[in-house]
């Protein structure tokens, strides 16, 4: 069965093709960084219409490159920007009608679990989810037939969300979670120690905005203006040209913040796993692409599974894939179909 998959919820317009929720055939994202990179994050308005010019040519591009009759089409639902996600639900439900095939809507961050999945389908159900991007770090308890249990999430901004906050200030492009996570090698992660929230509720929830405030006031603390505006004034830097633009205070001011958000996820992970006897565990999302996460996570003693780094960011082969086992279940929409900005996956 050849599922045409579609994703639109944020600021990447994707389409991809995949053959019974496995074998991905096309895989195609046109990523808006360049329409936004000027404002150093997402602009609601811009991301719609770029989704508008986006949509026709990027599923014409993934259809032809599958080459395949398309059974069904998915499409993500929520949880996301709502004028963003219109587009695609939009396309989806015009496809749909005009071929007489299934339409399939699906939870944004189910897809992210699928695309662990995909890669590796030995992994076992019941397992922990961290999903971890610039909109979303969350963890769930995933059993079969669709039952998720969200165990904590960030209070205020997402990990990725801080990273892109962080670099901004400090006069990095967006976004900047993986200029940062290339960086942070030549600093030294003890060197700025970052007071932990402490939670009321439940205690295992996250909260990143206090070590946003903190590199501020770090920042704050130390003439850096023109450092800051000499890396602002790069142009598309290499490494070694934003290693160099980079004094080693602030070097080990990004190392420090690193190992702190890395500590923060996977102490969580053992707590989690530790607690509910799961041995299984999926980390995906934009943030799942970070060397640091991965080499840390690699050391923990669970069966740790990451998508390959073009699966971790927005795409739609996740959302492909995790249409699949739905469909099987009878999951379909009708014309009715509406966006759900705040989806809950549990
Ligand atoms: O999953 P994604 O493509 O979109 C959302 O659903 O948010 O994730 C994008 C986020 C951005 O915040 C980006 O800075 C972050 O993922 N990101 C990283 C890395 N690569 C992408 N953060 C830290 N380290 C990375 N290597
Ligand atoms: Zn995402």
């Amino acid at each position: 069965m050849n599922i045409l998959g579609l994703e639109s919820s944020c600021d990447e317009t994707a389409a991809a093709v995949v053959s019974d929720g496995r074998q991905v055939l096309s895989s195609v994202v046109a990523s808006q960084v360049e329409t936004h990179e000027r404002y150093g994050g997402v602009v609601p308005e811009l991301a719609s219409r770029e989704h508008l010019r986006a949509i026709v040519p990027v599923v014409d591009q993934a259809l032809a490159q599958a080459n395949v009759p398309i059974d069904a089409v998915a499409v993500t639902q929520g949880p996301g920007l709502v004028g963003s996600l219109l587009v695609g639900i939009t396309f989806a439900k015009a496809f749909a009608m005009a071929r007489g095939i299934p339409l399939i809507p699906v939870n944004h961050l189910e897809g992210h679990i699928h695309a662990v999945l995909l890669e590796h389908p030995e992994t076992e159900l019941p397992a922990l989810a961290l999903i971890v991007s610039g909109g979303h770090t969350h963890f769930y308890r995933c059993e079969a037939n669709f039952r998720y249990e969200l165990l904590s999430r960030t209070r205020d901004d997402a990990a990725g969300e801080a990273y892109d906050k962080v670099a901004k200030l400090l006069g990095y492009a967006y976004p900047g979670g993986p200029i940062l996570d290339q960086l942070a090698p030549f600093g030294n992660p003890k060197a700025v120690k970052f007071t932990r929230a402490k939670m009321s509720g439940n205690s295992l929830d996250l909260s990143f905005s206090g070590i946003k405030t903190a590199v501020l006031r770090w920042t704050e603390a130390r003439d850096m203006q023109a450092e800051v505006a000499a890396r602002r004034a790069l142009v598309r830097p290499t490494l070694a040209e934003l290693r160099a633009a980079t004094p080693q205070p602030t070097l080990d001011l990004i190392a420090s913040f690193q190992a702190t958000i890395i500590d923060e996820l996977l102490s969580r992970v053992r707590v989690f796993a530790e607690d509910l006897d799961l041995t299984n565990v999926i980390i995906s999302g934009g943030v799942a692409c970070n060397a640091g996460l991965r080499a840390a996570a690699r050391r923990l003693p669970y069966d740790i599974s990451f998508p390959t780094p073009k699966l971790s960011t927005d795409n739609a082969a996740m959302i492909a894939a995790a249409a699949y086992p739905r469909f099987l279940a009878g999951h379909t929409a009708g014309p009715d179909l509406r966006p759900k900005a705040n989806f809950s996956l549990a």
